[in-house]
C-alpha cells in the first residue's frame, strides 16, 4: 500500500493519499457541520486533488461519528461566508476525476447534498441519510431539490424532502439514493469503489441526468398530502414548488431559484424560530453541576399503576429495552393495565410503527404482578397512581420501606408538592418527578422535577433515562404545576375570563388555532377531561382568596356531568361518539348566566384581543417562573410549551415570540391582563424574558 497523510489548517480536513485515491477526511467535531472554515478546507483539498496527477479518484469521508450533519446552522443568522456549498459542488462536478461519498453516521442536509454532487455514493447500513431542511424552516439550498428527483424520481423526492425523512443506509440503497452498501470496512470498500469508478464509469453527474418518467397521479397524491400539513410551514410549500419546477426548468435555472428561496427562508422568522427550538432542545440537557456526575446504572424498573399514564410510561421503558414490572393493587386492575399496554403495541403493529418481532421482544420484558414486594428488585420505580396527595404519600412511604437503598423513587405527578412527597421518605435525595404527558409513549416532553433535596446523581440518572427513552427532558423545580401546568393554568384562566366577558368557547378556540395552536384550550380541556382541573379547584377551594377573580363555569359543567369527550359532552357536545365538538346552547346559557352573576356586560371580543390576552398570560407566568428559579432558562419554557402543550412550532415558543415583539405592545397587554385579573395579579419583570439573565 502506498499512502501519505497531510493536515489542512486547524485540522479541519486531513488528506490521505493511498494507491492513487485521495481521501478527504472531514474533521469538524462534533458532527462535521459544514461551517465556513470546513468548507474552505474542503475546497482547498478538492483543488489540490484536482491538480495532483498521482490521484485518479477522490473519496470524501467524515471522521468521528458522522459524514456531515448538514450546514452549520449556527451561521444561519448572518450572511454566509464564501466558499459556499454550491461553489464546492461545482468544483466536484467539474473535477477531472470521479469523486465518491463514503457515508457513515449522519449525511443530512448539506451533507447529503454534497454526496449528491459526487459521482457515486456508498453508505454503511446504519447511516442516517436525508434532506430534513424543512424541519428547520428552509429548503435544501445546494441542489437537493434538483438532484434528488433526478436520482430517485419526483414522487419519492417529494416524500423524503417534504416530510423531512431520514432513512437508514440500507433503505437508502433500496430507494436508489445510494449506489452501494458497505458491509465491511468503509475506507477499504470506498477505495475499491473509487478505483472501480476511475477505471470504468468515470464522471456520473446528476445534473446531466434526465428526469425519470413519473406517474402524475402519484405525484399529485403526495403533493396534496404535503399541502395539508404545510399551512404553517412555508418551507414545505417552497420545497414542493422547487421539486416540481425541477421537472421543467433547465438545471442551472432550477438551482438558482432553489438557492434564492433557501436564502429568503433562512433569513425569515419561521426558520429562526425552528433553529431556536433545535438549540433549545440541546441546551435543556445542560444542567449546571451534573456534567461530571456518572448516572446510576438502571437495570430493573417498576411502574406502579396501569392506568393510561402508567401503561404509556411502561411502553416508553420497554421500547428502550428496560425490563418493566407493572404493579397494580388487584387482579382486575392489573389485567386492565396489561391490556392497555398490549393495545398500544397492537396499534404500533397495525400502523407499521413496529415489527411483530420488536413487539414480541418488548413485551417479553414485561412482567405484571399484584405483589408489592416485587419492587425490591427495582433500581427505578415510577408511580403513576391516582393524582391525590394522600394516595401518593401512602404509596411513597410503602415504597421507601421496600425498595433497595439506592433505588430512585419517581412520581408522575403533574401538580402536587414533590418537596412534601419526598419528605415522607427516608431518602428524599432519591426522589424526583418524572412528569410524562399523555399519551406518554408518543409525547416527546418529559418534565423532570427536582425537589429541594434531589441529589445531582438522581438528577443525572433521570436525564440519562430521558435520553434512553428518547424524550425531550426539561428540568423544573417544585411549584404547583411545575413549568407547563402552571403556565397552562394561567392561560386557561384568562381564556375562561374572556368567556365571562363575552366570548364563546368556539371563538376562543378558533382565534388560537388560527394563530397556530394545534388545538384551542376548550377543545383540549374536553379531550383531556375537565375532572382533573375540577378536582384541583376543589382542593384549592379552602385556601382560595375570596377576593380573587374566579370563573366557576367549568365547575357548573362538571356538576352537570359534562366532564369532556369521554362523557360525550364538556365545553362542546360530541353527538354520536364523534370527536369533533359542536357548540352547545346549554353551555352558552351557563356562560351568559356567569356573565350576569359577575356583572359583565357581554361584548364581542376580537380574535386579536383573544390571542394577545392568551399569550400575555403565558408570558407573564413564564417570566414569574424564571424569576423564581422554577425554570432554568427562557428557552426551556419555549420547549415545554411547544413539545407538551401544542404551542405552534413555527412561532418558536411564547418567549421567543415575546422577544420579537415591541416592548410597548407587551406592556400594553400586561396592563390589560392586570385589569382582567385584578386583585392578586402578580406582574412579572419582562427582563426575565431575555436569555442570558
Ligand atoms: N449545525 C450546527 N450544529 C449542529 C448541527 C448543525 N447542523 N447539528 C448538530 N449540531 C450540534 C448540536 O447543537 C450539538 O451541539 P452541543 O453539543 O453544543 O449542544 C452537537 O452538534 C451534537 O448534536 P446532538 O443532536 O446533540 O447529537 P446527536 O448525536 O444526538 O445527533 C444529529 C446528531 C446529526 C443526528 C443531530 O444533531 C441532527 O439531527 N442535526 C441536524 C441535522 C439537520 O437537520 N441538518 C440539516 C441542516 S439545514
Amino acid at each position: 500500500m502506498n499512502s501519505a497523510e497531510e493536515h489542512k489548517p486547524a485540522n479541519l480536513l486531513t488528506i490521505l493519499r493511498e494507491d492513487g485515491v485521495a481521501f478527504l477526511l472531514l474533521n469538524h467535531p462534533p458532527v462535521n457541520a459544514s461551517s465556513a472554515a470546513l468548507r474552505a478546507a474542503l475546497y482547498e483539498g478538492l483543488q489540490e486533488s484536482a491538480h495532483d496527477s498521482s490521484i485518479i479518484a477522490v473519496v470524501i469521508m467524515g471522521q468521528g461519528q458522522n459524514f456531515m450533519a448538514g450546514a452549520d446552522i449556527r451561521e444561519f443568522d448572518g450572511p454566509l461566508l464564501d466558499p459556499q456549498m454550491p461553489a464546492i459542488i461545482q468544483l466536484i462536478e467539474n473535477l477531472n476525476k470521479p469523486v465518491i461519498a463514503a457515508i457513515h453516521g449522519a449525511a443530512l442536509g448539506a451533507g447529503f447534498e454534497l454526496a449528491l454532487a459526487c459521482d457515486a455514493r456508498m453508505a454503511t447500513p446504519h447511516a442516517s441519510i436525508g434532506l430534513p431542511e424543512v424541519s428547520l424552516g428552509v429548503i435544501p439550498g445546494a441542489g437537493g431539490t434538483q438532484r434528488l428527483p433526478r436520482l430517485i424520481g419526483t414522487a419519492k423526492a417529494l416524500d423524503l424532502i417534504g416530510n423531512a425523512k431520514r432513512v437508514k443506509g440500507s433503505e437508502a440503497v433500496d430507494l436508489g439514493m445510494i449506489d452501494r452498501l458497505c458491509t465491511t470496512e468503509l475506507k477499504t470498500e470506498a477505495k475499491n469503489f473509487a478505483l472501480e469508478c476511475a477505471k470504468s464509469t468515470g464522471k456520473k453527474r446528476l445534473r446531466d441526468r434526465d428526469h425519470q418518467q413519473v406517474s402524475s397521479s402519484e405525484v399529485n397524491t403526495i403533493v396534496e398530502k404535503l399541502r395539508k400539513k404545510s399551512e404553517h410551514a412555508p418551507a414545505v410549500t417552497a420545497a414542493v414548488e422547487s421539486i416540481i419546477l425541477s421537472q421543467s426548468l433547465p438545471f442551472d435555472e432550477g438551482l438558482s431559484q432553489e438557492r434564492a428561496t433557501f436564502q429568503k427562508l433562512r433569513c425569515g422568522y419561521d426558520a429562526s424560530a425552528r433553529r431556536h427550538l433545535f438549540f433549545a432542545e440541546r441546551e435543556a440537557t445542560r444542567i449546571p453541576g451534573i456534567e461530571s456526575i456518572q448516572p446510576l446504572q438502571i437495570t430493573q424498573t417498576c411502574v406502579i399503576g396501569g392506568g393510561t399514564m402508567g401503561a404509556g410510561i411502561a411502553v416508553c421503558l420497554l421500547d428502550a429495552g428496560f425490563p418493566v414490572t407493572l404493579i397494580e393493587r388487584d387482579e382486575v386492575s392489573l389485567d386492565q393495565g396489561s391490556a392497555r399496554i398490549r393495545a398500544i403495541y397492537e396499534r404500533n403493529l397495525a400502523s407499521g410503527r413496529q415489527t411483530a418481532k420488536k413487539v414480541e421482544e418488548n413485551l417479553g420484558h414485561l412482567s405484571t404482578t399484584c405483589h408489592f414486594d416485587e419492587v425490591r428488585q427495582a433500581d427505578l420505580v415510577i408511580e403513576a397512581v391516582f393524582e391525590d396527595f394522600d394516595v401518593k404519600t401512602t404509596l411513597m412511604r410503602e415504597l421507601d420501606h421496600k425498595v433497595k437503598p439506592s433505588a430512585i423513587l419517581a412520581s408522575n405527578t403533574s401538580y402536587l408538592d414533590l418537596n412534601r412527597l419526598a419528605s415522607v421518605t427516608s431518602r428524599p435525595q432519591n426522589v424526583i418527578g418524572l412528569h410524562f404527558f399523555a399519551p406518554a409513549h408518543i409525547m416527546k416532553l418529559l418534565e423532570i422535577v427536582r425537589t429541594q433535596d434531589t441529589s445531582l446523581s438522581t438528577l443525572a440518572t433521570a436525564m440519562d433515562i430521558a435520553r434512553k427513552i428518547r424524550k425531550t427532558p426539561v428540568v423544573a423545580r417544585v411549584c404547583e404545576g411545575f413549568i407547563g401546568n402552571r403556565i397552562y393554568s394561567a392561560y386557561r384562566k384568562q381564556c375562561e375570563f374572556m368567556l365571562e366577558e363575552g366570548a364563546l368557547p368556539f371563538e376562543v378556540d378558533a382565534a388560537l388555532t388560527d394563530f397556530g395552536f394545534a388545538m384551542g384550550p376548550f377543545a383540549v380541556a374536553d379531550l383531556s377531561g375537565l375532572d382533573i382541573a375540577w378536582r384541583t379547584r376543589q382542593r384549592q377551594a379552602a385556601t382560595r382568596d375570596p377576593q380573587e377573580r374566579y370563573s366557576d363555569i367549568l365547575d357548573r359543567l362538571c356538576e352537570a356531568g359534562r366532564v369532556g369527550l369521554k362523557a360525550g359532552k364538556g365545553w362542546y357536545t360530541y353527538p354520536d361518539g364523534t370527536r369533533r365538538g359542536v357548540a352547545d346552547p346549554w353551555v352558552k346559557d351557563v356562560i351568559e348566566d356567569a356573565s350576569r352573576r359577575k356583572g359583565f356586560e357581554r361584548r364581542s371580543i376580537p380574535a386579536d384581543e383573544i390571542v394577545n390576552r392568551a399569550l400575555i398570560s403565558i408570558i407573564n407566568e413564564a417570566a414569574l417562573l424564571l424569576s423564581e428559579g422554577i425554570a432554568e432558562r427562557a428557552s426551556d419554557v419555549d420547549l415545554v410549551m411547544v413539545t407538551g402543550y401544542g404551542f405552534p412550532t413555527h412561532i418558536g415558543g411564547p418567549l421567543f415570540w415575546a422577544q420579537h415583539e415591541p416592548e410597548d405592545k407587551l406592556t400594553y397587554w400586561t396592563e390589560i391582563l392586570a385589569q382582567s385579573i385584578g386583585h392578586r395579579f402578580k406582574k412579572a419583570d419582562l427582563k426575565w424574558l431575555h436569555p442570558g439573565l
